[in-house]
């Protein structure tokens, strides 16, 4: 963690809750995120799109931000069960997971078309994070450092430094991913410090320093601590401990 950038703590619901549940889950951390006066992390919630909503009405005033798990590579048009930036925007989501190994695993999506949805995200003003992971067998023939690269210069490095800093990327090694295998400190240091030499290469040491890259994979209350006190982990991207507000509370809590 570094003080110059901002620290990000987001919970990625994937397909749990019903609508009661998650407006229960919401008004919990609402009512916990108040007694916490002298947190200053950016907190952001990715329910189901059919809640996205209703969560937003009940963050609207606060200090928590509701964004979209997924959208659609296309603006507009004859493209069925699709959910596009423009529809995000008018149900308040200020930010969209574009990538998630979910998408890229079960159903098919390319770095091409990640970099079509960051395009349209940005083009709406909602901010991409964009997720990059290796799977395990990647990393166990030594593949992790090209994978990420790949991913990085097909999926978003077409853009500008001034786009390119609107963005936040997530890190997420798919074999941490609900598997409670969490990526080793060193392991997340050393391909979040990788991440950020490769974008001082592509833009420039200002847009690297400033991008807030995010750690994903069975983090939760008990690793957050050390995995945010790493010098390039900016927080997290969390799945199952975002379900439960008292584990995310204490994960938002693990910066202080
Ligand atoms: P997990 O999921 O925390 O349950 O491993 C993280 C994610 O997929 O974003």
């Amino acid at each position: 963690m570094n003080d110059s950038r901002k620290k990000i703590v987001a919970g990625n619901w994937k397909m749990n809750l019903s609508l009661q549940e998650a407006q229960s889950l919401t008004a919990e951390l609402l009512g916990m995120i108040q007694d916490e006066k002298n947190n200053d992390s950016h907190v952001y919630l990715f329910p189901p799109f059919v809640y996205i909503n209703n969560i937003y009405r009940q963050i609207q005033n606060s200090t928590i931000n509701v964004g979209a798990q997924n959208c659609a590579d296309q603006i507009s048009g004859a493209y069925t069960g699709e959910t596009s930036v423009t529809m995000l925007n008018s149900v308040g989501a200020s930010a969209v997971l574009i990538g998630h190994s979910e998408r890229r695993t079960y159903y098919h999506e390319s770095n091409q078309s990640c970099a079509n949805k960051i395009n349209l995200a940005l083009q709406q003003g909602i901010i991409p994070f964009y997720c990059i992971g290796e799977t395990l067998n990647e990393r166990n023939s030594n593949q992790q450092f090209n994978i990420i690269e790949k991913q990085l210069m097909e999926g978003i490095f077409h853009l500008g430094a001034e786009e390119f800093s609107k963005c936040v990327i997530a890190y997420e090694p798919v074999w941490a991913i609900g598997t409670g295998l969490t990526a080793s400190p060193d392991q997340a240091q050393e391909m979040h410090a990788f991440i950020r030499k490769l974008i001082t290469e592509k833009y420039d040491a200002t847009t690297a320093n400033n991008c807030s890259i995010l750690y994903g994979g069975s983090c939760n209350d008990q690793n957050a601590k050390e995995l945010f006190s790493l010098p390039d982990v900016d927080g997290g991207l969390i799945g199952g401990a975002s379900l439960k507000s008292r584990s995310f509370m204490n994960i938002i809590k693990a910066f202080q």
